[in-house]
């Protein structure tokens, strides 16, 4: 008995030893130390020993027990140890890796563009004023002086939401709601989103205007020409060519549109200059004496100028953008250039 659990105590170790892995390790246990295992089964023939034999091998069974249960332990505690060891390598994050940053939005080329002409009008003392998209036929049109079916209607292709509301066709009626709250003198400038059923590489159904207006005792041509060339100059630089062209508005008188320089094919001719090397940013003139005569104003007492001026336009030639669509796809990698 005593031969066979010395033979079944070094099986038990060499198996221990043997063994890779937790998984390994509990099959060992169970072969020797379960229920149906080999020592359990060996101590089945304790009682045919000689009675005082019995406490001296189940003293020796105990030890032989306490023996494979404690290098079992320690096996196991080194395999897990290391089964962690390994984890934690593969599980290892390089922090020296530097981190994904988060993609920086930028304001729209049309967001700075109307900021910073609104900045070059605040320098010279216009103040901003506002006026509903949805607008009356009245402010858009008749206080403009365009009277029902005149044929300048046709110069801008209106939305109509009913009879007499539609989308403003241009910032113009802001003038009239401004100069129907307050009396001269007056300097303002109306940013804003105006509707056109329009559509091409420089027309686009829905685009940005800016307004500007200045009433006042004595204002002549000379300041509007003068306000002009300041602001060309201020947003464009002294190089960039600009000219001013007679023109019709029923709203001024006399009237001009000013023209600036293609940049795209440097005035040689092309695709967004409709070959001519000028690109038109705005229309200006003389307020009407009819347009004082809606909103109350004394045409003996005053004078002033009004112009309109088309944002994308502006933006096209200021980034050299050859196709005013790309300003309103809203693809990241075109909007991020700015
Ligand atoms: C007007 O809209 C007048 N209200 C301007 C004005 C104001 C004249 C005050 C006199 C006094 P016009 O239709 O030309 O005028 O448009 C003005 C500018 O808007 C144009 O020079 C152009 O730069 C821009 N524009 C016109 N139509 C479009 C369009 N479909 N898409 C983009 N920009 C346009
Ligand atoms: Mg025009």
């Amino acid at each position: 008995m005593r031969e066979q659990l010395e033979r079944l105590r070094q099986d038990a170790l060499g198996a221990i030893n043997g063994a890779s892995g937790e998984d390994a390790l509990q099959e060992v246990r169970i072969r020797f130390l379960g229920r149906k295992g080999e020592l359990t089964a060996l101590m089945k023939g304790l009682g045919a020993l000689a009675a005082e034999e019995r406490p001296v091998v189940g003293q020796l069974v105990n030890t032989i027990r306490d023996e494979i249960e404690t290098a079992l332990e320690a096996v196991l505690a080194a395999a897990r140890e290391k089964a962690k060891d390994e984890r934690l390598r593969s599980e290892r994050i390089d922090v020296t890796l530097p981190g994904r940053r988060p993609l920086a939005g930028s304001k729209h080329p049309i967001t700075q563009v109307i900021e910073e002409v609104s900045d070059i009008f605040a320098g010279l003392g216009f103040s901003v004023a506002e006026g509903p998209e949805i607008e009356h036929d009245w402010y858009n049109f008749e206080a403009l002086n365009f009277p029902p079916e005149h044929p300048a209607r046709d110069m801008q292709d209106t939305f109509f939401v009913d009879n007499s509301l539609l989308l403003r066709t241009h910032t113009s009626p802001v003038q009239i709601r401004t100069m129907l709250k307050k009396k001269p003198p007056l300097r303002i400038i109306a940013p804003g989103t105006v509707y056109r059923c329009d559509s091409d590489a420089t027309h686009s159904p829905m685009f940005h205007q800016i307004e500007g207006l200045m009433v006042d005792k004595g204002v002549t041509f000379g300041d509007l020409k003068g306000i002009l060339t300041i602001f060309t100059n201020q947003l464009f630089g002294q190089k960039t060519g600009v000219r001013l062209r007679p023109s019709f508005f029923p709203f001024t008188e006399p009237s001009a549109e000013v023209d600036i320089a293609c940049v795209i094919c440097g005035g040689k001719g092309c695709r967004v200059c409709k070959n001519s090397g000028w690109l038109e940013i705005l229309g200006a003139g003389m307020v009407d004496p009819e347009v004082y005569r809606h909103v109350n104003y004394d045409a003996e007492d005053i004078s002033g100028f009004a112009f309109g001026m088309g944002i994308e336009r502006i933006a096209m030639l200021k980034y050299g953008i050859s196709d005013m669509r790309l300003l309103f796809e809203n693809d990241v990698r075109f909007l991020k250039q700015f």
